[in-house]
């Protein structure tokens, strides 16, 4: 598999990222003049279901919180690259106050326009870049991929499971692996096939690489893409299957396992509200079950009633912090100790996550 010299790039800084921007000072300490213009910028189409999709229902949660106050419109389908920033800079010459890049690679765009339009508020999704009015948002989606692994390892039979991956930067790769540190906890012996295919919506490929998955003797699929088309393919073949961002059960009502869901509304709604009070600033934000910011739903009838109470014990151990998904010991698939025995992994650790964990088959594409 090979990969272009952009996305390899973005493996390497994405491994060196630190948190930054947290306490820096307020952008603008007045009122925002109304209506405030909201704009969003979606990789994929919003569709019904899947990554956009969801950032959308965030948008829709602002409009209707905000009412007449705010202005919210989208661009769907924005490519990552030139084109994108080519679109930030039209949202933010119509006037938009505030814009939200809500994929990876919109990150270089942004940090640019964000440079020419020094009052307008930008935030940026998953990325790890800030500037004074430039935000990162995140959810913790690795928790959900662990959800999702506990239950695949309860319901294959092959013992060998499938991921579809993206695009592969440390954000994938974490939930590639949590999914297979989630399986090993019910089963040790599960392999973990992974098939990339460099996108983050592309249904003909999300197609191509379910089917290749399960020609290779996977039983239960996985993905990090943003369409149905693999919970779509599971069902074609008789095979299990996830949500991923949105519930997606309709999509594959007998192969569905579960969705993992996120929840974007809660953060877009409370920066909006800052913008409108006036008291935004520059944070690095990453919410996981804790905040409600993502969730395992519609898990399967059939799914054994121990392995639900394990999901119910993980959520509420996520939500006091009485459980980690990542600690050690925990070992690359090359053999070499990343987290030692009774280590926990700090968000450092986690965001430089370039390495297949022990029972994933193969080599991360573009790593050493
Ligand atoms: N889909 C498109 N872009 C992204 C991204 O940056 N993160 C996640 N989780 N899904 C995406």
């Amino acid at each position: 598999m090979t990969i272009d010299l952009e996305k390899r790039t973005m493996l390497k800084l994405a491994a060196l990222s630190a948190i930054a921007g947290a306490g820096a000072p307020v952008l603008a300490a007045a009122p925002a003049k109304l209506p405030l213009k909201v704009a969003y910028a979606y990789v994929g189409p919003v569709g019904d279901g899947g990554y956009s999709y969801q950032h959308d229902q965030g948008r829709q949660a602002v409009q209707k919180k905000f009412g007449d106050k705010v202005v919210t419109s989208f661009v769907e389908n924005v490519p990552e690259g030139s084109d994108a920033e080519r679109v930030f800079r039209d949202m933010a010459n119509q006037g938009n106050k505030v814009i939200f890049a809500t994929s990876f690679g919109y990150m270089d765009a942004i940090v640019k326009v964000a440079r020419d339009f020094p009052d307008v508020v930008f935030e940026h999704a998953t990325g790890y870049k800030t500037a004074k009015n430039l935000s990162t948002y995140d959810c913790r989606t690795y928790e959900g991929a662990y959800m999702a692994g506990v239950i695949a390892g309860k319901m294959s039979k092959t013992g060998v499971i499938g991921v579809v991956g993206s695009v592969p930067i440390p954000e994938v790769l974490r939930n590639i692996d949590s999914f297979t540190l989630g399986a090993q906890s019910i089963n040790p012996a599960i392999k973990t096939k992974v098939v990339w295919v460099n996108d983050w919506h592309n249904p003909p490929k999300e197609t191509e690489a379910a089917t290749a998955l399960i020609n290779g003797g996977a039983d239960v699929l996985f993905q990090n893409t943003d369409s149905p088309a693999v919970l779509k393919t599971a069902e074609q073949m008789g095979k299990r299957a996830f949500g991923w961002d949105s519930d997606m059960t309709k999509y594959g009502p007998k192969a569905s396992l579960g969705s993992a869901v996120e929840d974007w509304a809660p953060y877009y709604i409370q920066t909006i509200q800052a913008v409108l009070d006036g008291t935004w600033h520059s944070t690095a934000t990453w919410w996981g079950v804790k905040e409600d910011a993502i969730d395992m739903v519609s898990i399967a009838a059939d799914v054994p009633a121990d392995t639900k109470d394990r999901i119910k014990q993980i959520k509420s151990g996520l939500k006091d912090g009485t459980f980690t998904i990542w600690k050690g010991p925990v070992t690359t698939n090359a053999g070499k100790l990343v987290l030692a025995k009774g280590a926990t992994a700090d968000d450092k650790f986690l965001r430089g996550i370039t390495f297949y964990v022990k029972g994933v088959e193969g080599k991360v594409p573009g790593g050493n």
